[in-house]
């Protein structure tokens, strides 16, 4: 076990299809059959990091419906403290509309339903959220929700900033933040720059743009970029055949954060990121073996099937 993560973020009942190709608009898709899955961004961290040892506990809300049972049922199983897990009956169980194609890309529409009753005030008072080492944040909760966790943590805390406004980060937001861990296409959007992501020059200036003390920019198959205030170190991805990438990025951020609260956490003045290198290193590995089995938390690996799979 490690230091104490806690995650507040969003739980999704997926509803996937396999299709040929993702549908452009106006058209219909000839999909397979369709699966009801267990995701969610928040969820997905959750379970990943309890998956790979980590210590984990997961604040959220669910509705009061059949979808929620399965939601809380899947953390529970997989070892998470959903004792900061809300019911509400304003509003069904977050669900996500997920198409895989057949390179095992994704297409995403995610309706929030109770994600979005989350409130500032059910983790202002959470004395886990307050003690624990690391924090995990995604936006798939209220901003405000978002924003209050961030300032009651005393940890270390990491921000993975899906879905990426248009608008930007708040920076009431961005100031509490010690490690963003945005994917190219999520840091042009914050940054409002059209960045190059074959140039770890340009990725590396548009990270230290925001502010932050420490950035991880997931580059897919090319792998991750490590970027401080003085370094960008780049960080190469086993090679896979991938048969579907959703949740690879949650498992990736969910790596990052047992590493991190297996050592100690990097302080934001330290300019040596050397905690974070290594955790990168073995995050593209706990990414690519997540997008070689299909589904959400499904596909979330533990350590030893992490080698298995990239064997
Ligand atoms: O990151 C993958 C997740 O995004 C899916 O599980 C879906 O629920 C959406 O939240």
């Amino acid at each position: 076990m490690t230091d104490p993560i806690v995650v507040v973020g969003s739980a999704n009942l997926d509803i996937v299809v396999p299709v040929p190709h993702h549908p452009a608009r106006g058209e219909t898709v000839l999909g397979g059959d369709h699966a009801r899955i267990p995701g969610g961004k928040g969820a997905n961290q959750a379970v990943a990091a309890s998956r790979l040892g980590g210590s984990v506990a997961f604040i959220g809300r669910v509705g009061t419906d059949a979808a929620g049972e399965e939601l809380r049922g899947s953390l529970v199983d997989s070892g998470v403290d959903c004792n900061g897990l809300f019911d509400t009956a304003a509003a069904p169980s977050g669900i996500a509309l997920i198409t895989v194609g057949a390179d095992g890309d994704n297409a995403i529409v995610v309706s929030p339903g109770a994600n979005h009753h989350l409130a500032p005030a059910d983790v202002e008072d959470n004395a886990e959220l307050k003690s624990a080492s690391i924090v995990l944040l995604q936006l798939e909760v209220p901003m405000d929700t978002n924003i209050a966790a961030a300032r009651h943590a005393d940890g270390f805390v990491v921000l993975d900033p899906a879905p990426a406004p248009e608008t930007g980060l708040p920076s009431e937001l961005l100031r509490e933040v010690d490690l963003l861990i945005p994917n190219e296409t999520e840091l042009a959007i914050l940054t409002g720059r059209d960045v190059d992501s074959t140039n770890d020059d340009d990725l590396a200036a548009a990270a230290r743009s925001l502010g932050v003390p420490y950035v991880i920019v997931t580059l897919g198959s090319r792998g991750a970029l490590v970027v401080d205030a003085t370094s960008a170190r780049h960080v190469p991805a086993p090679p896979i055949s991938a048969v579907d990438t959703t949740a690879a990025g949650d498992a990736f951020r969910a790596a990052v954060a047992v590493e991190i609260a297996r050592g100690d956490a990097p302080s934001p003045s330290d300019t040596n990121s050397e905690v974070l290198h290594a955790a990168a290193g073995i995050a593209v590995r706990v990414g690519a073996a997540t997008a070689l089995r299909f589904g959400a938390q499904p596909s979330l690996p533990t350590a030893e099937e992490v080698d298995e799979l990239l064997e």
